[in-house]
């Protein structure tokens, strides 16, 4: 079976630049709390009434694009991965489609948030390997700044996050060496909730979890959004950090060694790691564990805050137009994020 490689790697980041300061005028945080618990200086925030996650997605695209050297005509299928689709439904990978002006080709959306370009990655692997397809636009972006909750109340989740969008150009490997070596994907639903935005939404107050109390009862057809959540102004993401922190410091580590393990390497034998950028101190602690130098990890959290679905392969990117990944390096990435779901990908460059 053909390996898959990345011939093409883009990123694009909004201009407007939020730093910690800029927040501290509209709540009540501090540049040194930010700081100081997640390593976030500032973050990119679209420009409202021009950009969208597919606008920001599809800048990305074009230049992995311009960078495989492969035309719109080229692209055979496209996975776009995000938690903050420009509409409800349909996704985003059509209006990328259209934007691009791309053939009628297969759009898939992936809704995995943080590790929603580790999945995007694994699932387009596939689709090469198989022969299935030559050209696979796959794109992470999000614009999270049109819903969060800028309010003292909405602060632990609000610092966090940030805009963007990564997108690769995935083709047959060109060398039995080169390439995607293993994915590994997981999830466990058990406390779903702990990282969530269920309203509004169809879960007509079912799943009656510790982390959030269903709903009052309502009628057919205003279950989607009620006046009381508006009211309650319960719209907005909620996430208990330190549950979330405490279970993704296991299972990073875990996904990293099971991608090591089956392709027989060390984590000293690692060129590069590239986490998900969710808190540098999650990605700190994962580098200590694996005994890694500071050389063989790439953050950029500090710049762009933690852009879920964008943030591997913006910080993929970043480290490649940095030099800091060349041909037949060993490159790891790895992401945990809500659901819970984490995955990581081993690539021969
Ligand atoms: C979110 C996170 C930074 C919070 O840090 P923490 O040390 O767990 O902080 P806590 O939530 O326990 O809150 C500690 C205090 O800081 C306060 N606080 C929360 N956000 C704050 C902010 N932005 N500014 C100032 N104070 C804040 C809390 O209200 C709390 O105050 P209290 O002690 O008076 O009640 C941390 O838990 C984290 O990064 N978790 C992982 C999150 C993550 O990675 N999410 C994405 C998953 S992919």
């Amino acid at each position: 079976m053909n390996k898959t490689i990345i011939a093409g790697i883009g990123k694009y980041v909004p201009e407007n630049v939020v730093t910690n300061e800029d927040l501290t005028r509209v709540m009540d945080t501090s540049d040194a709390w930010i700081q100081e618990r997640t390593g976030i200086c500032e973050r990119r925030y679209a420009t409202r009434f021009e950009e969208t996650t597919a606008t920001i997605g599809a800048n990305a695209a074009r230049l992995a694009m311009e960078r495989a050297g492969v035309e719109p005509a080229d692209i055979d299928f496209i996975i776009f991965a995000t938690l903050s689709p420009d509409y409800f439904f349909p996704g985003c990978g059509v209006l990328v489609q259209r934007l691009l002006g791309l053939k009628e080709v297969g759009a898939l959306d992936v809704r995995n948030q943080c590790s929603g370009f580790v999945y995007a990655l694994s699932i387009g692997d596939q689709f090469i390997k198989t022969g299935m397809y030559k050209n696979i636009l796959v794109i992470g972006a999000e614009v999270h700044s049109y819903a969060l909750d800028f309010s003292t109340r909405g602060r632990n989740v609000s610092v966090i996050f940030g805009d963007g969008a990564g997108a690769v150009i995935l083709q047959p490997s060109p060398s039995a060496d080169r390439g995607i070596l293993s994915t590994h994907l997981h999830s466990d639903g058990a406390n779903a909730e702990i990282l969530s935005m269920p309203n509004p939404g169809f879960h007509a107050g079912v799943h009656n979890s510790k982390w959030k109390p269903p709903v009052p009862e309502k009628p057919y057809g205003d279950m989607f959004i009620t006046q009381e959540l508006l009211d309650k102004e319960d719209i907005f993401p909620y996430m208990d950090g330190q549950a979330v922190f405490k279970k993704a410091v296991v299972k990073m580590p875990e996904v990293i060694y099971e991608a090591l393990n089956q392709n027989g390497y060390q984590p000293s034998d690692l060129t590069l790691f590239v986490p998900h950028q969710a808190n540098l101190r999650i990605a700190q602690f994962i580098q200590q564990q694996l005994g890694i130098k500071d050389g063989q990890v790439f953050n950029n959290i500090q710049k762009y805050g933690n852009t879920t679905a964008a943030s591997v392969p913006i910080a993929l990117c970043e480290a490649w137009e940095e030099g800091k990944i060349k041909e037949g390096d060993l490159v790891c990435l790895a992401a945990f994020g809500a659901g819970f779901t984490w995955g990581s990908a081993l690539i021969r460059w």
